[in-house]
């Protein structure tokens, strides 16, 4: 009698599950520039709403360490008016009220060693406090140019280990401004820490959507056999904004798009986009694959830079109906500036999966609206039996990953018109999160803090991968420093985009999808 085995079915109901509470050991979480807008807008939300889950180590401290003239009350007061404006989910005032009471406050400059000597002595003082030695995670949220400066002095008053628990640091972006600097700062960070007590940001890898790009590509047997040059025609990334720079003059100035989106986030999600499988879902398995994949990217040579990179500053304009200026018109901004706000490039692959096969990527602030948005587009299929049968409109199929808004999967299939003719148009098989997940989806900062805290680097970005990723930007971004001339096109705020960036997939017969 043959025997039917039922396949193991999931106790827990999968719609209504939430951020899963894995252990984590008790940790104090010294924050490093505390009062600054990201701090307030988003690390201080996401400690909130890990809390909220239950999520947070049963002992949790939080640090701040600002140039701020402020009492541990003030900080704390400022802690709550961020938490109640910024938080995703209206705060439970009990659980608010305990993360509070566990926030402490250490005012100063960052050059000035006393300030180190107080996190230490305020470390000590919780330890015998709560009779046990808390994991130390630092995290540098303050302007670049600390960086270096912050974890030297972490190393001369010996806070970067600890006996019997473990210290990390994590490290915001912009690691690092080219090449070079990169390497200069990982050469510093990496004087007093190990690599594996380092945790270099990139948000976008917490987000779930962007994690998912690994679970549809190595968990489903469908896409994957067409994942490759054979059937792919091209891929397009998208990472449209509607925002402006939001204030941010002095660090846009500096950065300008291909830095702040396409080295970091765009790059990023290429890399898990055109990546082997790994063999395991771990750290140095995962970066290793991605690694590989951006060391296939060849980067331009200066000269090849003008046919493979468009870039552009968003002009006056209307968005969401209202009146907006031009980047030169910003405050802070220079009347002449030649930042750009949107970057396209062409980049290609060099390896045996991709070769051929070109992957556009472009983004810009001041857009017709917020988009990120992955798309395969595959190739047509070789011969098609309705042309004579009034079919109108037939294109290849199209593997669309929505990041953001309204995130999901949507796959463009072909189908047949209902009715007495064999005729074709396009449809939409689509998966949408909201609708699949009842639950409201983390933001990508509690998911990270929560690996930090458990010291899974897996979302993190490794010294190596860092390297990479600029060496990758590095030919683009001293091409357009070298040309110091050529006027540097404008589109209106609220466009799709400027014109000149249609050339660059319109020389290879192929268009921009519609934003
Ligand atoms: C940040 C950039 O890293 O990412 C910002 O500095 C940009 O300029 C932001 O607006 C976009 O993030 P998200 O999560 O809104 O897509």
């Amino acid at each position: 009698m043959s025997v039917l085995v039922e396949p193991h079915l999931p106790t827990t109901n999968v719609l209504v599950e939430g951020l899963e509470r894995p252990p984590v050991q008790p940790t104090a979480l010294i924050v490093f520039g505390a009062t600054g807008d990201l701090s307030r807008r988003k690390l201080l939300p996401a400690v909130y709403n890990l809390a909220h889950d239950g999520a947070l180590p049963e002992r949790f401290e939080l640090v701040g360490v600002s140039r701020g003239e402020q009492t541990a009350a003030d900080f704390r007061a400022m802690a709550r008016e961020s938490i109640e404006r910024f938080s995703r989910r209206r705060p439970d005032p009990t659980v608010l009220e305990g993360l509070l009471a566990e926030m402490h406050y250490v005012p100063g400059e960052f050059d000035d060693d006393a300030v180190y000597r107080r996190v230490a002595a305020t470390l000590n003082e919780i330890d015998a406090e709560t009779g046990l030695l808390l994991n130390r995670m630092f995290y540098l949220s303050t302007a670049p140019q600390f960086f270096p400066l912050i974890c030297g002095k972490l190393g001369d008053v010996g806070l970067n280990r600890a006996e019997k628990a473990q210290t990390r640091i994590v490290i915001e972006k912009p690691f690092g401004f080219d090449l070079a600097s990169a390497r200069r700062l990982n050469a510093k960070v990496l004087e007093v820490f190990e690599e594996s007590q380092v945790f270099r940001i990139d948000h976008y890898l917490g987000k779930e959507t962007v994690q998912n790009v690994m679970a549809l590509r190595f968990a489903n047997t469908l896409f994957e056999p067409v994942w490759n040059r054979n059937y792919v025609d091209h891929v397009q990334i998208t990472v449209a904004e509607a925002i402006g720079i939001e204030g941010r003059a002095g660090y846009y100035e500096r950065a300008g798009a291909l830095r702040d989106l396409v080295q970091n986030h765009m790059l990023q999600l290429l890399a898990l986009l055109a990546m082997e499988p790994a063999t395991a879902f771990e750290a140095n398995r995962v970066r290793d694959e991605k690694l590989k994949v951006l060391d296939a990217i060849v980067p331009p040579t200066v000269t090849d830079v003008p046919a493979m990179a468009v870039r552009a500053q968003y002009g006056p304009g209307v968005v969401g109906g209202l009146p907006v200026p031009g980047y030169r018109q910003e405050e802070g901004v220079a009347p002449d500036s030649r930042t750009e706000t949107y970057a396209a490039l062409r980049l290609r692959v060099s390896n045996w999966r991709w070769a051929g096969v070109p992957f556009y990527l472009r983004t810009g602030k001041r857009l017709a609206r917020k988009l990120t948005e992955i798309a395969v587009q595959l190739k047509p299929v070789p011969h098609l039996p309705f042309q004579d049968t009034g079919s109108i409109g037939v294109q290849a199929n199209t593997i669309v990953i929505t990041i953001q808004p309204d995130e999901g999967v949507s796959v463009k299939l072909e189908a047949k018109i209902p009715g007495t003719l064999m005729r074709l148009r396009p449809v939409n098989m689509e998966y949408r999160y909201g609708t699949a997940f009842l639950s409201q989806s983390p933001e990508s900062y509690e998911r990270l803090i929560l690996d930090a805290m458990r010291g899974d680097a897996t979302l993190f970005t490794r010294d190596d991968e860092i390297e990479a990723l600029w060496g990758i930007v590095d030919p683009v971004l001293a091409a357009w420093e070298a040309d110091a001339w050529s006027p540097i096109p404008q589109y209106p705020s609220g466009s799709k985009g400027p014109i000149e960036a249609n050339a660059l997939v319109e020389a290879d017969g192929r268009r921009w999808r519609r934003l």
